[in-house]
C-alpha cells in the first residue's frame, strides 16, 4: 500500500517524509507544485529510493489527483500543502484562497470518488488526514485558557481564515459524505528545512549575515512553539490510531513572546558562532511596524491528544531551538541555495521552464 502526501516538498511535508521513510517501507507518493516554499533538495537523500515516488502538480488539479488514486494502492492521504506564511496573505491573498481553499475542495472531491469506489476492506482502512493550525480559533488574552478542540473559530488574516475554511470543509466531507476524516490543529513549528521568512529560520539567518534582526511591534505577542519531528510523530499516531471525524490540537505546551525567541537564538549562537568582535547578536534587534492585524497570543491544549493517542513531545523549548541552530549552521549550502534562489534550478532543469 501507499500513502499520498501532498505538500511533501515544504517544511513540515519533508519532515515529515524524511521520518516517515525512516520509520516504514510503505511508500509515499509525494504531490507538490514546487510553490517558491517547495524545495526538492529537502529530499536529496531519497533521490535513489524506489519507495519515494515525486510527482510535480497542483492539488487544485483533479485529473492529476484522479491518475494518482487510480495508479497507487492509497489507503490514505496527508495533506500539508498550503501556502502557509502570514504576511505574503497579507500583501495577497489569491494564492492562499486558491491552494487552501478551492485545492482542498478539489482534493476531497477527488478524495470522495476514490473512496466511493472502494471494496469494504479498503473503505473501512481509508482515511483523510487534513493538516491544520492553531491559527483558526483567533486571539487570545493572557489570562485565557488554551485553544482546545472545542474553541469557537475566529480567524483573523487571510492565511487563518483560508486555513478556517479548509478545515470546515474537511469536516462538511465527513459529514455529508462520510469521507474518513482526521485533523490536526497545530502550533508553530520550527526545525530543519524552514524556509528562511519564517521567524527563527530568519533570524538565524540575518544573525549570521551581520544583518537588523527585526522584531513585529513590541515583540510581547505570544506563540505556542513545537520542533517539527515531535509534529511529525503527532501525525504518525493520528493517521494510526485517531478516531474518524474527530480533530486533535498538537503543541507544545511552550508559550513564548517574540522576544523571549529572538533572545534564546541569539544566546545560542553567540555560545555556537560568536561574533567575531567579541559583541552578542543581540545588538542587531531592531523593532520594527507591527503587523497588520497581528493575533497577540496563541496558546494550544494538547491535552486530548495526550490522553487519547498517547503522544507527548520529545524535545523541549531548549533542546529542540539548539537542534535547530546547530542544523543551520551545519546546513549554510542549504540555506544559500534558498537565498540564491539556486534550489529553484530543478524544476527548470527537469520542466524546461522556469516555475
Ligand atoms: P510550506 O509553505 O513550507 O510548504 C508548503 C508546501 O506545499 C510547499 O512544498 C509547496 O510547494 C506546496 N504547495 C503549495 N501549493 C500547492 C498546490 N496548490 N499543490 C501542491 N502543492 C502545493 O508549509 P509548512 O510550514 O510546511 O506547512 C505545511 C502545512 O502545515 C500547511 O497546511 C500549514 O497550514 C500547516 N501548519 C504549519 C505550521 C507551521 O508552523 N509551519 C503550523 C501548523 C500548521
Ligand atoms: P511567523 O514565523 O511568520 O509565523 P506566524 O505568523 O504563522 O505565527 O511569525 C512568528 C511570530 O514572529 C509572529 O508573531 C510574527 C513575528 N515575526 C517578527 O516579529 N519578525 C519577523 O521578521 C517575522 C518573520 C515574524
Amino acid at each position: 500500500m501507499a500513502i499520498l502526501v501532498t505538500g511533501g516538498a515544504g517544511f513540515i511535508g519533508s519532515n515529515f517524509v524524511l521520518d516517515w521513510l525512516s520509520l516504514s517501507d510503505e511508500t509515499v507518493i509525494n504531490l507538490d507544485k514546487l510553490t517558491y516554499a517547495g524545495n526538492v533538495r529537502n529530499l536529496d537523500s531519497l533521490r535513489e529510493d524506489a519507495r519515494h515516488v515525486f510527482v510535480h502538480g497542483d492539488i487544485a488539479d483533479r485529473k492529476v489527483l484522479e491518475e494518482l488514486l487510480v495508479t497507487h494502492p492509497i489507503r490514505a492521504i496527508v495533506h500539508f500543502a498550503a501556502e502557509s506564511h502570514v504576511d505574503r496573505s497579507i500583501l495577497e491573498a489569491d494564492a492562499f484562497i486558491q491552494t487552501n481553499v478551492v485545492g482542498t475542495f478539489n482534493l476531497l472531491e477527488a478524495a470522495r470518488r476514490h473512496y466511493d469506489a472502494l471494496d469494504d476492506k479498503r473503505r473501512e482502512a481509508f482515511r483523510f488526514l487534513h493538516i491544520s493550525t492553531d491559527e483558526v480559533y483567533g486571539s487570545l488574552t493572557q489570562d485565557a485558557l488554551p485553544f482546545s478542540e472545542t474553541s469557537p473559530y475566529a480567524p483573523n488574516n487571510p492565511y487563518s481564515a483560508s486555513k478556517a475554511a479548509s478545515d470546515h470543509l474537511v469536516r462538511a466531507y465527513h459529514h455529508t459524505h462520510g469521507l474518513p476524516v482526521l485533523t490536526t490543529n497545530c502550533s508553530n513549528n520550527y526545525g530543519p528545512y524552514q524556509f528562511p521568512e519564517k521567524l527563527i529560520p530568519l533570524v538565524i539567518h540575518h544573525a549570521l549575515t551581520g544583518k537588523t534582526l527585526p522584531i513585529y511591534g513590541d515583540g510581547k505577542q505570544i506563540r505556542d512553539w513545537l520542533y517539527v519531528g515531535d509534529h511529525c510523530t503527532a501525525i504518525r499516531h493520528v493517521l494510526a490510531d485517531g478516531r474518524v471525524g474527530e480533530t486533535y490540537n498538537v503543541g507544545g505546551w511552550n508559550e513564548k513572546t517574540n522576544v523571549e525567541v529572538v533572545h534564546t537564538l541569539c544566546a545560542i549562537l553567540d555560545t555556537l558562532r560568536p561574533r567575531s568582535d567579541g559583541r552578542t547578536y543581540r545588538d542587531q534587534i531592531v523593532h520594527i511596524k507591527d503587523r497588520p492585524g497581528h493575533d497577540r497570543r496563541y496558546a494550544i491544549s494538547a491535552s486530548k491528544i495526550e490522553r487519547e493517542l498517547r503522544w507527548k513531545p520529545q524535545e523541549s523549548f531548549e533542546s529542540g531551538m539548539r537542534k535547530t541552530v546547530q542544523w543551520y549552521l551545519d546546513n549554510q549550502a542549504w540555506v544559500s541555495g534558498v537565498i540564491d534562489g539556486s534550489y529553484r534550478a530543478w524544476i527548470s532543469g527537469q520542466y524546461g521552464h522556469q516555475a
